[in-house]
């Protein structure tokens, strides 16, 4: 286990309290946060958890960390996830596990989301992680052209697209929700909101992994310790 990851996710344990409904993100360091919660939840605190993932579900289940269905709350308190890159604006890259549309979808009605990751994972600017587009399989074909089109609209050309397999193997990988993954090696991304609202128009696009305005705070682990930095939005 990662210890800069493990010292990102206690700083982000710090941040629960008693009675919250937590949304629980994917993810290698997303799951060191939920075995150590698993832990307080054995000493007592009374959480609930909402999972982004079936990976994420599974890893609760196993350190007894209470799940509930998001249609069964009214508020999720507080989200922790973890990120691919993470820009000095901090808007992210998510996706790498292929969960980006369920944690898209918690992140945006989360009271508070905290990210936590190494310092591996900040840049200065987006791209350099292939950027993740979860597609509808139905006429795929035509929706990756539009993307490319979204893209060169977004000034980023000659970008290479990539079939999203399973780890091993050569089939497709399939999401939770029953989707494809295109990963698109943009290199760089210069303006991260403009792309993010060109893919959000292609009807075949069923997510992407660019998460604009959606984190609160920023946990980046070290080796000894772990710097939290809260976003101010005017
Ligand atoms: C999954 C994600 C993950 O949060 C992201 O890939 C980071 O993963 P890790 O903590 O293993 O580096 O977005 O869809």
């Amino acid at each position: 286990m990662s210890i800069a990851k493990k010292n990102a996710a206690i700083a982000a344990l710090e941040m629960v309290e008693d009675g919250m409904v937590l949304g629980l993100g994917s993810g290698s360091t997303a799951e060191i946060f939920v075995e150590l919660l698993g832990e307080q939840v054995r000493q007592g605190m009374k959480v609930t958890g909402v999972p982004t993932s079936a990976q994420t579900a599974k890893c609760a289940k196993e350190h007894n960390v209470p799940l509930v269905d998001p249609d069964k709350v009214d508020r999720i308190h507080l989200t922790i996830d973890g990120a691919d890159e993470i820009d000095e604006n901090f808007q992210m890259i998510k996706g790498g596990g292929a969960c980006l549309l369920r944690e898209k979808i918690i992140a945006d009605i989360s009271e508070h989301v905290v990210i936590i990751v190494d310092a591996s994972k900040m840049v200065e600017a987006l791209g350099g992680f292939p950027l993740p587009v979860e597609v509808e399989p139905f006429a795929m074909g035509l929706t990756v052209e539009r993307i490319y089109d979204a893209l060169a609209q977004a000034g980023i050309k000659n970008v290479e697209t990539v079939l999203r397999p399973i780890k091993r193997g050569k089939k497709p990988l399939v999401t939770d929700g029953g989707n494809y993954i295109i990963d698109c090696a943009c290199k760089k991304i210069s303006d991260p909101m403009l792309l993010s609202g060109l893919l959000n128009s292609i009807p075949g696009v069923m997510e992407h992994g660019l998460f604009i305005n959606l984190a609160d705070t920023i946990i980046i682990g070290e080796k000894d310790h772990a710097k939290v930095m809260e976003i101010v939005r005017e």
